[in-house]
C-alpha cells in the first residue's frame, strides 16, 4: 500500500498495478546539454508506445553530459553517468529500461549502466541536428568550428563574420551532425545491435524519430516478457560488427574508448588491437564530414545505418541478435540505398580498406595509440621530425601565435598530461590548432601527438590516446623538444630516437606531477581510472552486478 499510494500521488489510476512491467525511462536531457534538450519530448513518445503495449512507463533523470559546457571535459563525468544509472536502475523497481542519450558521452555511459545490471534495455538516441547552413553551403557542427579557429587566427575571417557563423551552425535540436563522437556512438549503438533500425540517422526533429520511440516504447515491453537482456546482444560478434560498421561510416576514434568500457562492463573479450586487425579489409563507404563531404542529415535521406550494414554483407556477423527480437542480417536484408555519393558502394568505395583506425605501438607508446589515417594527411602518415614538447594545450596556446616559435612543418607537436589522470578526464585536445605562423604560410597539417582525445568533428594527422599517459610514467613523459621521432603508419610504430639508456637515465630525474584533487569525484576517479588501452572505465566499475539489490540471505 506504501508503494502505491504514493505512485497514486502522481494521479495514476488503481489499473496501473495490474502486473504490467514497469518500464524505467533513463533520460539525460538538460538545459546545460543543448543536443539533449528535446529528450523531453522523445520520451513522452517512448511512454506512449509502452502504454500501447501493456507496460507502465516512469521516467527517470540521469546525469546529463553536455559535451560544449561542461568542464574540465563530459570525459571525466562519462563514468559517474554510468555509476549513478546503473545504481538507479537496479535500486528502483523496474523490470526493463529505455535509454535516452545523445551528446557524445551519454550514449557510452548509459549502455555501461545497462551492461552491469542486466535488466532487458533499448536505446534512442536524440538524433542529429539538421544541417548547418552558411553562405549557401553546408556546415558541421564542430567541424566547422576548428576550420574557422583557423581561419580566425590565419585573419581569413573577421570576429563579426564568425559571430554570424556560430547562429548558423546549430539550428536545431539535436546532436552534432557530422560524424563526430555523437554520431558515431548512436550508430555503434545500432550497429551493437541495442537501438531499432535508423535510430542513429533519423534528424532530431524528423517525425519519424518519434515514431522510432514510440516503437522502442512497445518493444521494450515485450523484451522484458522474453528476458531479452544486453547480454544477448552485445556479444562479441556485435562489438566486431560495431567495430567494422565504425570503419565504414569513418566514425571517430573516441568510439575505440567508449566501446572497450562497454565490453569490460559485459565481460567481452575486446582488445585495442582489434580495432585495427579486424578492419583492414573495410572500406570507408560513408562520405560525411570530417573525412568527407556530407552531414548526417544527408546519410539519412541516402539509406542510413542498415544501408552500410547491407553493403558490407558478408563481412558481418549476420545472425547477431537485436533489440528487434530479430537478427542483424534480417533487419538490414532490403535496406535500400538512396543516394551512392553519400553511401558508396563496396566496389566504389569513399575510401579503400585500412583507411580507418590504426593502432601504433613502439618505445613511445608501449600500451598503444591510436590515430584515425581517414583524417590524416598521406604524405604524414611516414614522418620523421623534431618533437616540440608542451607539457599542457595551455602552455601551447600561450605561444600558438608567437611568431618566433621554432617550428616549421617537419615539427613533431607534442602536447602531454592529457590522459585520464593528468588532465584529469581525457579531454579533446590533442587536435590543437597550427601555429600562426605556419598557418600564414599554408600549412595546412602537423604531426601532433597526445595522450589525450580528439574530437570525433576534428581532423588532422594525430596520435592519440597515447599509452601509458605521461602523468601515469608513460614514455610520453620522457620526450625533450629536440629530441626525433619517428611515425610510421604503415609500419604501425611510433618511435622515440632516444637511447634506453639515456631514457633510463631521463626516467630516474622523472617526477610525477602532483594530484591536484584531494576528495570528491575528481580524486576518486584520478585513483582509479583505468587507460586509454582498455576504455578508460573505473578498475571497481568493471563488470557487472546484476539486478537484485540488498543482502545476499546466505
Ligand atoms: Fe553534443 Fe557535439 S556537442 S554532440
Amino acid at each position: 500500500m506504501n508503494h502505491r499510494a504514493w505512485m497514486r500521488s502522481q494521479g495514476f489510476t488503481p489499473e496501473v498495478f495490474d502486473g504490467r512491467p514497469v518500464i524505467g525511462i533513463a533520460t539525460t536531457w538538460s538545459e546545460f546539454a543543448p543536443c539533449n534538450v528535446h529528450l523531453q519530448r522523445v520520451a513522452e513518445s517512448v511512454k506512449k508506445g509502452v502504454w500501447q503495449a501493456g507496460g507502465f512507463p516512469l521516467e527517470f533523470p540521469a546525469m546529463a553530459l553536455g559535451e560544449t559546457l561542461l568542464r574540465p571535459t563530459a570525459m571525466l563525468y562519462r563514468n559517474l553517468l554510468a555509476m549513478e544509472a546503473e545504481e538507479l536502475i537496479r535500486a528502483n523497481p523496474m523490470d526493463g529500461v529505455v535509454l535516452l542519450s545523445g551528446c557524445d558521452k551519454t550514449t557510452p555511459g548509459l549502455l555501461m549502466a545497462a551492461s552491469s545490471v542486466g535488466l532487458p534495455a533499448i536505446m534512442v538516441t536524440g538524433g542529429p541536428m539538421l544541417n548547418g547552413k552558411y553562405q549557401g553551403t553546408d556546415v558541421g557542427s564542430g567541424t566547422a568550428v576548428w576550420r574557422w579557429e583557423e581561419d580566425l587566427l590565419a585573419g581569413r575571417m573577421t570576429e563579426a563574420e564568425c559571430a554570424f557563423a556560430e547562429g548558423c551552425m546549430a539550428r536545431s535540436n539535436g546532436h552534432c551532425m557530422t560524424m563526430g563522437t555523437a554520431s558515431t556512438m548512436a550508430s555503434m549503438a545500432e550497429a551493437l545491435g541495442m537501438q531499432l533500425p535508423y535510430s542513429a540517422t533519423w534528424p532530431a526533429v524528423d517525425a519519424r524519430r518519434y515514431e522510432t520511440a514510440q516503437r522502442a516504447g512497445q518493444r521494450i515491453v515485450d523484451m522484458v516478457e522474453n528476458d531479452l537482456t544486453p547480454d544477448k546482444i552485445m556479444t562479441r560478434d556485435a562489438f566486431e560488427n560495431a567495430i567494422r560498421v565504425n570503419a565504414a561510416i569513418g566514425g571517430s576514434t573516441n568510439a575505440v574508448i567508449h566501446l572497450l568500457a562497454i565490453a569490460g562492463r559485459l565481460g567481452v573479450q575486446l582488445e585495442l588491437d582489434d580495432f585495427d586487425t579486424l578492419i583492414r579489409d573495410v572500406p570507408t563507404l560513408v562520405n560525411l564530414q570530417p573525412s568527407g563531404k556530407y552531414l548526417m542529415e544527408d546519410f539519412c535521406y541516402a539509406g542510413g545505418l542498415p544501408a552500410v550494414m547491407r553493403e558490407l554483407g558478408g563481412l558481418l556477423h549476420t545472425s547477431a541478435l537485436t533489440v528487434t527480437g530479430a537478427t542483424m542480417g534480417e533487419n538490414v536484408k532490403d535496406a535500400p540505398t538512396w543516394n551512392r555519393d553519400v553511401i558508396m558502394s563496396m566496389d566504389q568505395p569513399f575510401q579503400g580498406a585500412g583507411t580507418g583506425t590504426a593502432v601504433l605501438r613502439g618505445n613511445l607508446a608501449p600500451d598503444g595509440a591510436v590515430i584515425k589515417q581517414s583524417a590524416s594527411s598521406p604524405h604524414l602518415l611516414k614522418h620523421r621530425g623534431r618533437a616540440l614538447v608542451f607539457d599542457s594545450p595551455e602552455a601551447y596556446h600561450r605561444v600558438a601565435a608567437d611568431e618566433d616559435l621554432d617550428v616549421d612543418e617537419d615539427t613533431v607537436l607534442i602536447i602531454r598530461y592529457c590522459g585520464p589522470k593528468g588532465y584529469p578526464g581525457m579531454p579533446e585536445t590533442a587536435n590543437v590548432p597550427l601555429p600562426a605562423k605556419l598557418l600564414k604560410r599554408g600549412v595546412k597539417d602537423l604531426v601532433r601527438i597526445c595522450d589525450g582525445r580528439m574530437s570525433g568533428t576534428a581532423y588532422g594527422t594525430v596520435v592519440l590516446h597515447v599509452a601509458p599517459e605521461a602523468a601515469a610514467g608513460g614514455p610520453l613523459a620522457l620526450v625533450k623538444t629536440g629530441d626525433w621521432i619517428t611515425l610510421d603508419v604503415p609500419a604501425r610504430t611510433l618511435s622515440l630516437d632516444v637511447t634506453d639508456e639515456e631514457l633510463a637515465a631521463r626516467r630516474a630525474a622523472w617526477t610525477p606531477p602532483r594530484r591536484t584533487a584531494t576528495r570528491g569525484w575528481t580524486w576518486l576517479y584520478t585513483e582509479h581510472v583505468q587507460q586509454a588501452d582498455t576504455g578508460c572505465d573505473l578498475d571497481f566499475l568493471r563488470g557487472k552486478s546484476g539486478a537484485q539489490v540488498g543482502r545476499d540471505p546466505h
